[in-house]
């Protein structure tokens, strides 16, 4: 989500009652991503796999919670190539060689489950299949640092570290975020940042980390339907998101792919 004025609203603190609802929301976010890969194929439209997630949806006993939010018509966002985020679903026919990110967020219940991952279509150059690789390799980093007393800082910091250890660039113009019975709340989730600055993980904390990594510049556009989010540069950009709870101990990722299809490529028919 786009990066809101920090404000001083307090970040919610879930009872350990609130993870198996939550659980529930970002499994079914996390099936529907699996549902959808054999559909990510050439000669597909964006508008196409829409459907048939909004349809999933539905017969799972869930809404998607992009479908009407802030004025959004669909029910994900695909993002290709060089669009960062936010892509709107349409005409747009998938081709061989393209990567794509797939973000879905299910509300089930009541809960929102965020969750996104790339796809790729056909072969795919070796640079984007490293790009896809050191994304996901910078979400799982940041992860790993989530635990009761740790801060934000510390997960903004190793998420950076391996971006740009690749020479890779951190996209600062979006950002993770709080989220359950809303769908975006305190805190700002940043993909870059120094270690031991910001707010300090608590036991029951819900937000995302979905960072943003570009192969070029880290700049952004938004284009004039007023979502679809590209880099500047025209560089390809990737992005995964999971949608995580501090525990006692450490940290739950309520979105693992039932299936392990964590990134691609994904075993084909
Ligand atoms: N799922 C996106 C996120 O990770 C939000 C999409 S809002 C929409 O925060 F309106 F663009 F769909
Ligand atoms: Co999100
Ligand atoms: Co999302």
């Amino acid at each position: 989500m786009e990066r809101q004025a920090q404000e001083s609203r307090k970040i919610i603190l879930h009872s350990p009652e609130e993870f198996a609802p939550m659980r529930r929301a970002g499994q079914l976010a996390a099936a529907c991503l699996d549902m959808i890969t054999p559909h990510v194929v050439p000669g597909v439209t964006t508008g196409a796999l829409d459907r048939l997630i909004h349809d999933w949806l539905l017969d799972h006993g869930a809404t998607p919670a992009t479908l009407g939010y802030r004025g959004y018509t669909k029910s994900c966002c695909i993002s290709v190539n060089h669009v960062v985020c936010h892509g709107i679903p349409g005409e747009r026919v998938l081709a061989e060689g393209d990567i794509l990110n797939i973000d879905v967020t299910a509300l089930l219940d009541g809960w929102h489950g965020d969750t996104s991952r790339m796809y790729a279509v056909g072969q795919v150059s070796r640079r984007a299949q490293l790009l896809m690789d050191v994304t996901h390799q910078a979400m799982m980093a940041g992860i790993a640092a989530v635990r009761p007393g740790a801060t934000l800082g510390d997960v903004g910091h190793a998420i950076q570290t391996v971006a740009e250890r690749h020479r890779f660039s951190v996209v600062r113009d979006f950002c993770g975020h709080g989220l359950g019975r809303s769908f975006h709340a305190p805190p700002n989730v940043l993909h870059f940042g120094r270690p031991g600055e910001g707010p300090v993980l608590k036991p029951g904390m819900f937000f995302t980390i979905e960072p943003m990594i570009n192969a070029g510049r880290p700049e952004v556009k938004v284009l004039e339907d007023g979502w679809t989010a590209v880099t500047r540069d025209r560089s390809l950009s990737a992005q995964f998101e999971h949608t995580v709870g501090v525990t006692e101990t450490g940290v739950e990722i309520f979105t693992l792919s039932p299936r392990g299809w964590h990134k691609p490529p994904y075993p084909s028919a």
